[in-house]
């Protein structure tokens, strides 16, 4: 595996894979893996000749008093797990490499980069998509990965993406889960041993909502419920428990029949913010 950690060498290999007419996955990436990261980068694998992995904890998607600082950094175990699954390239670059002296321009996805998650974090979906437009075309892979698990995160990229032309397919890997059924996330790192037993009730809260729509119970008391629930087994605020349209994210008060609905939902225990989300 090579690290690179400038555009340009990143390019000449590139170029490289180009001439020899070989296509290339892009795997972005904030470092601290897991197994959720490791799904993608086989599926890369399997999409692609070559794989490129970026490992950058991007300071534009932080808002003042958000964690960049203690964002967790596990470089050295990152490097071996993608080298033992045969990656081809590890692109880290620095922060002055990526936010050149000057640097002016922010792509900003509204529609689908509104609510939600942008209600509470207002920098983080321009800072998304900033560094991940940066990134497709620093790189310009065939076929770019992201997990099903930030979904709001790719429905913003897979629009800015579209909107600005850049010649990638986005694909999206499905979510990684403990055995309780807690999405695994860097995140999770930041959970006491207490809030860890409680933090699979959000999966367990989305898809008892699911069940009950099914069931034709009305959406606004599950959601109500839901949130009710979450509260009582230890969350201390939910940022969002939403049934909406998968592809525009705009909230249904009545069950979806003739589009694919989604759950969403954010809220913390302790320090930890968590996200997570089903198809509905
Ligand atoms: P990060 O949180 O490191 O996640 C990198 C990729 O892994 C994202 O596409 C994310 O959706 C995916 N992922 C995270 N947890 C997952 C899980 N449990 N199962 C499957 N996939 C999972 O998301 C980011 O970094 C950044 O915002 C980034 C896109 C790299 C831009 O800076």
């Amino acid at each position: 595996m090579r690290t690179v950690r400038t555009v340009k060498d990143l390019r000449r290999l590139r170029q490289h894979y180009t001439e020899g007419r070989e296509t290339v996955a892009l795997v972005p990436t904030m470092g601290a893996l897991h197994e959720g990261h490791l799904s993608l980068v086989r599926q890369a694998k399997y999409r692609c000749q070559r794989v490129i992995v970026s490992l950058f904890v991007n300071p534009k998607q932080f808002s003042a008093g958000e964690d960049l600082d203690s964002y967790p950094r596990t470089y050295e175990r990152d490097a071996q797990l993608l080298s033992e699954l045969d990656v081809d390239v590890l692109y880290m670059p620095t922060r002055d490499e990526m936010y050149q002296a000057g640097a002016s321009t922010t792509v900003n996805v509204v529609g689908v980069g509104e609510g939600l998650c942008q209600a509470t974090r207002p920098d983080f979906f321009s800072g998304v998509a900033t560094v991940v437009a940066k990134l497709l075309l620093q790189c310009l892979p065939d076929v770019a990965i992201f997990g099903e698990k930030d979904y709001q995160q790719l429905l913003v990229i897979k629009r800015m993406a579209q909107d600005l032309d850049i010649p990638v397919t986005i694909e999206s890997g499905s979510t990684v889960r403990e055995n309780d059924g807690l999405a695994l996330s860097s995140r999770n790192a930041y959970l006491s041993e207490d809030e860890r037993i409680s933090a699979p009730h959000l999966y367990y809260a989305l898809t008892q909502a699911q069940h009950r729509i099914h069931a034709g119970e009305s959406i606004s008391k599950v959601l109500w419920d839901s949130e009710q629930y979450l509260i009582s087994v230890g969350f201390e605020a939910i940022d969002y428990f939403v049934y909406c349209d998968a592809d525009t994210l705009a909230p249904c008060d009545r069950r979806l029949t003739n589009r694919p609905a989604r759950f969403l939902a954010a809220a913390w225990l302790g320090k930890a913010r968590l996200i997570d989300n089903i198809a509905a």
